[in-house]
């Protein structure tokens, strides 16, 4: 297998994760599990979303959350953003990343921002221009790119379009989201090997939900094409607990248990990291989906 030594992983719960949960998760608590996070080794973290907080109720404390949060040195902390309100909201807080979400498909676009994807893309110039001005990095963040449960496969050729604005706007780097979980290995594959020429895989990051069980397959798949960053969130949180059959991100425990008993680095204390998903689960009162928590992890894969 070509196989990268190390891997990046971006840390999604405290936004994927929290968004879904229907009962508000104080702030205080938000807070101190992103910091506990800040602490195992990750580099990355995706920490709130600036969205209408009626569209998402968890979430209405970003602006609180992004400003409390202890900054740790060499961690990037990033924003989604849907529009421009929220690019406006998210620079008063002083966010210093974001990531602007449109989906591939029109159908979800339009029930997840009430937008046609053209209409998001032009959207999109306006908050880069805004975003660039002040200085702001910016990743794009596409949904639905591994099928979507009303339109089936979105043509491969829509989504380079797609990928292609986001980079003349000035996206540093494109995660690539499986929103519905309706990837597998070998669609992700074939997807990737569509964009060798348009983007390097390291300016890729993988977002993959566990739906149908084959996010750790496709990660394997993500890394031969050559990506090394993914993300993941802690505990597997994510999904609706009201709608039967959602479910969340890979577990970021889950993922860096595989990878590092692979042998391949990915930076992280794993027993912290394990900690940590047993406090979210405490924080949220259920059980979470992650096999870390349940099984404990092979001696093997204890490494950064
Ligand atoms: N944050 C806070 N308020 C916002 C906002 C944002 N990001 N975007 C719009 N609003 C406010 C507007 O200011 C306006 O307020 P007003 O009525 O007081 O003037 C009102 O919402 C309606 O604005 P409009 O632009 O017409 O928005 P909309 O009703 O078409 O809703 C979104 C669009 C994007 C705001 C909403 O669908 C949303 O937040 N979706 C996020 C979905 C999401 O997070 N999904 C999961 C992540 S992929
Ligand atoms: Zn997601």
């Amino acid at each position: 297998m070509n196989l990268p030594r190390k891997v990046t992983i971006i840390e999604v719960g405290p936004r994927d994760g929290f968004q879904n949960e229907h009962i508000f998760i104080p702030t205080d608590q938000k807070i101190r599990i992103i910091d506990a996070l800040s602490e195992t080794g990750l580099a990355r973290m995706e920490a709130t979303s600036f969205v209408h907080p009626k569209a998402i109720p968890n979430l209405a404390d970003a602006a609180d959350v992004m400003t409390r949060i202890r900054k740790k040195e060499g961690v990037l902390y990033e924003a989604l953003i849907p529009n421009l309100k929220g690019a406006e909201r998210a620079l008063q807080a002083g966010v210093k990343n974001v990531k602007l979400v449109i989906s591939v498909s029109e159908a979800h676009n339009k029930s997840n921002v009430n937008m046609s994807v053209a209409d998001s893309l032009n959207n999109m110039e306006e908050i880069a221009r805004l975003a660039k001005a002040h200085g702001m990095r910016i990743t794009g963040g596409l949904a639905m790119v591994f099928g979507c449960p009303w339109e089936g496969k979105v043509p491969v050729s829509k989504i380079e379009a797609i990928i292609a604005r986001l980079l003349e706007v000035g996206a540093e780097d494109i995660s690539l989201g499986d929103t519905s979980g309706m990837g597998d290995p070998a669609y992700v594959s074939e997807t990737l090997n569509h964009f060798v020429d348009l983007i390097e895989a390291g300016k890729l990051s993988l977002h993959f939900h566990n739906t149908r069980g084959t996010g750790l397959a496709n990660v394997l798949a993500g890394m031969e094409a050559g990506v090394t960053m993914f993300d993941a969130s802690i505990g597997g949180l994510g999904g609706c607990p009201f709608s039967p059959g959602a479910t969340g991100n890979i577990a970021t425990e889950d993922l860096v248990h595989m990878l590092q008993a692979m042998g391949i680095a990915t930076g992280i204390d794993l027993p912290r990291l394990i900690e940590v998903a047993k406090t979210v689960q405490e924080v949220i009162g259920r059980p979470l989906p992650s096999s870390m928590v349940k099984a404990g992890p092979v001696p093997w894969s204890i490494r950064k």
